[in-house]
């Protein structure tokens, strides 16, 4: 693999040229998609190529340019995990399927994913088990598709140098397992992230979907900490949705970096309806950053902060305490596993 990575970086074509403009306005996002089409067109001919659509900036970009430039010839399968948040997966189906008339694979793997997970609390363990199941269902599915010859990624530049740096071990990078023989599509590749989403508005992607916040591939896995269990699960996905709607409302979702909940594998003593009540703790956390090497914390309102603590305490099922996540990276990761 490494002297796959070497070549890479060797070929000219993957290092972004000192006089490439920045990509800032929709003129010039519409030039990239037009050079970009041609190219793909060009690349693919009458080739199939799939994607994994993970409904991430990256991915989804990926795929409205490759529908814009080869329709049919592009099949995407999007595998729910089980750790999405509410409606991402429902968001896919909508602006792919519905909207753009994307060949669309839906696998709902929730079950194979929470079955292999349950009872394992070790956060590296829970990675490895998350991050080998998806490429065992993708395969699986990429199998019943006969004459395949390309696979399109997400790549953007920061991948290529981070991985170059030594600083990731990018999975998009160089990375291929040698038996796969598909030809990599990533049209992306020169592009900083914030290109990518001037691109993503030009090719009519929906607001919410170019301006995402991070979210980590193995999802709210890492968000529920320890064993994680379909009830614990569920509290979290609920606490994380209204968490981001308070956001949105507040208008802080354009100037905060990543925003999340988290439900620890704790509970505390609480009262509710006049009676005793044990349940789970959430923990709302709110980062700034440039890279996500650091990270500072974001200083909320009290009473942005009170009113998600009520909401959460009172609407979400089996929580009956919130607590705000004050510590700055480093000390603490951004996610909590
Ligand atoms: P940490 O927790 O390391 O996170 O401070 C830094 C940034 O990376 C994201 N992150 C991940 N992204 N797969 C991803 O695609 C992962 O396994 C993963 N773990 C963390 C995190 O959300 C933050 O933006």
């Amino acid at each position: 693999m490494a002297d796959q990575r070497t070549e890479y970086y060797r070929n000219s074509e993957n290092i972004r040229p000192e006089s490439m403009e920045r990509i800032e306005t929709r003129e010039q996002a519409q030039k990239f998609v037009d050079e970009q089409v041609e190219a793909l067109r060009k690349q693919i001919g009458d080739g199939k190529v799939l994607l994994a659509l993970s409904g991430g900036v990256d991915s989804s970009v990926v795929a409205a340019l490759l529908i814009k430039a080869v329709g049919q010839q592009l099949t995407c399968i999007h595998v729910n995990h089980g750790l999405m948040r509410k409606g991402e997966s429902q968001m896919v189906i909508d602006v792919f399927e519905k909207q753009l008339k994307a060949n669309l694979i839906y696998v709902d793997a929730t079950d194979r994913f929470l079955d292999l997970l349950a009872g394992v609390s070790d956060p590296e363990e829970k990675r490895k088990i998350i991050g080998g199941e998806f490429i065992k269902v993708f395969d699986e599915e990429a199998a019943k598709i006969s004459g395949v010859g390309f696979l399109g990624q997400g790549t953007i530049y920061p991948d290529i140098l981070e991985s170059k740096d030594g600083i990731k071990a990018h999975h998009n990078v160089g990375g291929l397992p040698d038996e796969v023989k598909l030809e990599l599509v990533e049209p992306l590749k020169l592009l900083f992230k914030d290109e990518v989403r001037v691109v993503g508005s030009c090719l009519g992607l929906p607001d919410e979907m170019v301006n995402r916040q991070p979210f980590p591939g193995p999802g709210l896995g890492v968000r529920c900490t320890g064993a994680i269990t379909r009830d614990r699960l569920e509290a979290l996905r609920e606490a994380d949705a209204i968490v981001r709607e308070e956001f949105r409302n507040s208008g802080l979702d354009r100037k905060v970096w990543q925003y999340f909940a988290v439900v620890p594998d704790m509970k505390a003593t609480g009262v509710r309806d006049g009676k005793r009540a044990f349940e789970w703790v959430c923990i709302i956390r709110a980062v700034n950053t440039k890279d996500a090497m650091s990270a500072t914390i974001e200083r909320i309102d009290w009473e942005l902060l009170e009113k998600m603590s009520y909401r959460i305490t009172h609407e979400v099922k089996g929580i009956n305490r919130c607590l705000y996540d004050l510590t700055a990276k480093p000390i603490g990761t951004i996610e909590f596993e």
